[in-house]
């Protein structure tokens, strides 16, 4: 919970889309929960795939098409939770140049509750998890999100310096990384703009 909040701080949740054991992912994850929970306006929350054991997406129906709460108790709390925020921030790992079987489950299992929503990504690997966070892009919009401009992407020399635990690695840190800080800071400023912008316009639509 952010000390600096008001009535009309954003919700931002931030996905941690890796679940395998020895996961990196955590590293940036928590990370980037500082940064957001540090900004001014923003109530920033891990929500961590590991605590949400979806079944692959078995729906005989896509949620775009659907009505009302899942059945699934459990995919009835994602919606609710997915569905509680203003905007999202997807720490994405790459894997054989793509994202997480996970993280598209993640995203396939809901539709409404993403629309109309600011995304943004963290990523990390060989090339920053620039071609997982690209990939991305092409979902979020099929869901209605607005992605961002600017992402996170951890480069592959302060990526492995920050894998290890030697006293010559611990000196690398992302806050110490121009790139990736000033990175962050610009996807703060972006996912600011858009969250407002959007909530005011999901209200209005609404009212
Ligand atoms: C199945 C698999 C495929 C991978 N493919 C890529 C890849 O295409 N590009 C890349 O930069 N790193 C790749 N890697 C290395 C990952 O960047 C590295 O393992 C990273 O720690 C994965 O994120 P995670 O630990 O949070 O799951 C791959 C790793 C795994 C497990």
């Amino acid at each position: 919970m952010n000390a600096l909040n008001t009535p009309n701080s954003l919700k931002i949740l931030v996905i941690l889309g890796s679940t395998r054991e020895g996961r990196y992912g955590e590293k940036p994850a928590a990370w980037m929960l500082d940064q957001l929970n540090a900004a001014p306006g923003i109530d920033a929350e891990l929500v961590d795939l590991r605590d949400w054991p979806m079944p692959f997406f078995n729906s005989p129906v896509s949620p775009a098409w659907t009505a009302g709460p899942p059945s699934d108790p459990l995919i009835a709390a994602w919606s609710a939770k997915i569905a509680s925020a203003d905007g999202y921030v997807v720490v994405a790992p790459e894997y054989n140049h793509g994202y997480t079987a996970v993280l598209k489950n993640a995203l396939d299992w809901l539709y409404r509750e993403w629309n109309q929503k600011p995304v943004a990504f963290v990523s990390y690997g060989g090339v920053g998890g620039a071609r997982a966070v690209e990939q991305l892009r092409q979902v979020a919009v099929e869901l209605k999100m607005a992605p961002t401009r600017t992402a996170v992407h951890v480069p592959a020399d302060v990526f492995m310096a920050t894998m290890k635990v030697t006293a010559a690695a611990a000196a690398v840190t992302y806050s110490a990384t121009p790139w990736v800080k000033d990175a962050a800071t610009n996807v703060i400023a972006e996912l600011t703009w858009w969250g407002h912008a959007l909530r005011a316009a999901r209200q209005q639509a609404a009212a």
